[in-house]
């Protein structure tokens, strides 16, 4: 038994996962936390975020995503890390922000039930017609408010689609 481990027995297991782990997947977390503890669920829910990439592990989200997102209501605190083996067994849902991020989880993953965890928060979007959620790393201010306009809808249908399983 490792006694630091979260007991996470009877929660749903969601990863968010995109490049750097400092932008949109640090903001789906936060977004997607907000969402359980707002509808009183948060006891039913481990959230985490991971990147592809590890150049930028330890690190908070970006200022522009943290200062945008605290606009909103959102504190995000999560140090960046990389995604890892482990990951694929800890958690039920991983979910890509975009086609590449997908891409690299589908190459990562350890097995095919591993393989099937992986989703795209894309087809989470109702109202928006994009097919991934777009980096805003090299955009402007505009680039930020849109990654979450667009996370928030897709983080409270995924949610809805969890909540009562
Ligand atoms: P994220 O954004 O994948 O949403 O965290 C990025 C952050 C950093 C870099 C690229 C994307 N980068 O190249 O350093």
């Amino acid at each position: 038994m490792n006694g630091s481990a979260p007991d996470t027995g009877n929660k749903h297991k969601v990863l968010f996962v995109c490049l750097g782990n400092i932008c949109r997947s640090p903001a789906a977390q936060g977004i997607f936390q907000a969402i359980t503890d707002r509808d009183g669920a948060s006891e039913f829910f481990h959230v985490d975020s991971a990147g592809t990439y590890s150049g930028h592990q330890g690190q908070l989200p970006d200022r522009r995503m943290r200062n945008a997102a605290q606009m909103r209501g959102y504190s995000l605190t999560h140090r960046a890390r990389p995604v890892g083996m482990t990951d694929f067994l800890d958690f039920d849902v991983i979910v890509a922000m975009d086609d590449s991020n997908y891409g690299d989880l589908m190459h990562l993953a350890p097995s095919v039930e591993a393989s099937r965890k992986i989703v795209r928060m894309a087809d989470y979007l109702t109202t928006h017609s994009i097919s991934y959620i777009p980096d805003p790393y090299y955009m402007g201010a505009d680039g930020f408010e849109l990654v979450l306009d667009l996370l928030e809808e897709a983080c409270s249908n995924l949610y809805a689609s969890l909540k009562d399983f």
